[in-house]
């Protein structure tokens, strides 16, 4: 792990206190942040605390926090930080991040030119993703895939099913590689904007279909037409509310949803599967994964992604990759 504090950070040496003092900000080194824009990718944290964090989006950052004791703490480590690395962000978005879904809300300018538009387009190793600031609690790309989506891509698979799709990030991946895909998304709109990536980076969507539909609808679905993929992406929400008001949970469901997967899988199928269910640690989804393999008596290798230099211990999602034999 080669996160750093920032070495002027007022945070690295907490005042004694009787009470505990909260978690500093771990910062990543202006040398890092260097080394992302030199390889093209303009989309990463630049700091990570328990309370909160930083995005850098291309010229942009979005600063998320818990509390007024983190957007303070982070704002002041930020103005250390833009001195030290000579970066400046054009604009700064601050987030506040609630206890219950229900009450989350777009970011909002804390600083930077108001006239200037909410929609941007970031890269990575120089892929190219569309985001919109003003879209709603999420801008559009998952910083913590980063390197499952390098990982999909060096897999260079043929036909790709992407399921809970989003804005198709890990569709546009495999596309870049010669991908057939089929991307899955109860949101219509998310997938318009998957077709954006698309055109971003100059991809035909011919040979790739955009299903606005139940994701544990379609899995049978496929299966009954045999169709097959060699190639599965798995990152679903927590809870999800599908077709006919089917409730649905990672933490009690995920046999279903990964049994349904290993019935589409093409023999070395790599399925990855990704989960921000905290109850879903690395330990229990591997031994969950491995009973489902066993009960369709599949073989697979299982292996947990290297941590991102950006994401401390704790930060971003779970997950595994399935990779059959
Ligand atoms: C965590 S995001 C997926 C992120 C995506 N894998 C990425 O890296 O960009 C969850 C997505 O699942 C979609 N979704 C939720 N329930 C669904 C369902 N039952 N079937 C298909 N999509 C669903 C939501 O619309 C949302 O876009």
């Amino acid at each position: 792990m080669h996160l750093n504090r920032a070495p002027d950070s007022p945070f690295v040496n907490p005042a004694p206190s009787s009470r505990p003092s909260p978690q500093p900000p771990v910062w990543i080194t202006p040398a890092q942040f260097q080394s992302f824009t030199e390889t093209g990718t303009t989309a990463h944290r630049l700091a990570s605390s328990p309370d909160g964090w930083i995005e850098r989006l291309g010229d942009d950052v979005i600063l998320s926090h818990k509390n007024t004791t983190a957007l303070d703490t982070l704002l002041t480590g930020l103005e250390s930080w833009t001195a030290e690395s000579l970066w400046r962000p054009a604009r700064i978005f601050t987030r506040f991040l609630p206890l219950k879904n229900a009450d989350r809300i777009s970011p909002i300018l804390h600083s930077g030119n108001p006239t200037l538009p909410l929609t941007t387009v970031v890269t990575e190793s120089g892929v190219r993703y569309g985001l919109d600031i003003a879209a709603g609690y999420s801008h559009g790309l998952f910083l913590d895939q980063r390197a499952n989506r390098a990982k999909l891509r060096s897999l260079r698979p043929k036909r790709l099913l992407n399921t809970f799709a989003y804005t198709c990030s890990f569709t546009v991946a495999a596309a870049l590689e010669g991908a057939e895909t089929t991307s899955v998304d109860l949101s219509r709109k998310s997938l318009d904007r998957g077709k954006q990536n698309f055109a971003l980076n100059d991809l035909p969507t011919t040979k790739h279909r955009f299903i606005a539909d139940d994701t544990l609808d379609l899995l049978p679905t496929f299966y009954s037409r045999k169709e097959r993929f060699d190639a599965i992406i798995l990152d679903p929400p927590t809870f999800s509310r599908g077709n006919n008001g089917r409730r649905w949970q990672i933490e009690h469901d995920l046999e279903d949803l990964l049994n349904a997967a290993i019935e589409l899988a093409l023999p070395q199928c790599a399925i990855l599967l990704s989960t921000n269910c905290t109850k879903l640690d690395p330990i229990t989804l591997e031994r969950r994964a491995r009973a489902c393999a066993k009960s369709k008596r599949r073989t697979a290798d299982y292996i947990r992604p290297t941590p991102l230099i950006d994401f401390p211990p704790g930060h971003g999602s779970t997950t595994l990759w399935m990779m059959l034999r």
